[in-house]
């Protein structure tokens, strides 16, 4: 608990629907407040870093694939247990599993195109808010 940071990432399935403005509305709903953030496409030496945990899973090479797929929009969210916030506002990784009313429930259309990526450990947080973020791009609210 107490003041943290996360990261999320609207993934390129949820920009090429034109539901940036949707999961921002979900984002800032729930409290979390939008301390940083970039649209970019990722490279695939990028997505392959960033993955990196799921290196030896089935599902890697059809995972970079999908995140180099097109743009994205990275960003800190900071709030209250935000990294446990973030992925409740998210909804379940298996597709069909996601609770009603979560991101991932409305506009999940496969168990790889999920529309957003959440930190899932304060450990994680911090390694994948330097992957994308240099300090003074990030602008704390609180
Ligand atoms: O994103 P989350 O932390 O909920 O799930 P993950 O287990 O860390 O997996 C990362 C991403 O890989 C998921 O969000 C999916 O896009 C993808 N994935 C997949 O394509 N097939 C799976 N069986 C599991 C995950
Ligand atoms: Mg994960």
């Amino acid at each position: 608990m107490g003041t943290e940071r996360t990261l999320s990432i609207i993934k390129p399935d949820a920009v090429q629907r034109n539901i940036i403005g949707d999961i921002e509305t979900r984002i800032e709903d729930a409290g979390l407040l939008i301390v940083a953030a970039k649209m970019l496409r990722m490279s695939r030496v990028q997505a392959g870093n960033f993955y990196e945990m799921h290196q030896k899973k089935s599902f890697y090479d059809d995972l970079v694939a999908f995140m180099t797929s097109g743009p994205v929009v990275v960003q800190v969210l900071e709030g209250d247990d935000a990294i446990d916030r973030y992925r409740k506002v998210m909804g379940a990784t298996t597709f069909g599993d996601a609770e009603p009313g979560t991101i991932r429930a409305e506009h999940a259309t496969s168990i790889t195109k999920n529309a957003v990526h959440g930190s899932d450990s304060k450990k994680n947080a911090k390694r994948e808010i330097k992957f994308f973020f240099a300090e003074h791009e990030i602008f704390s609210r609180t």
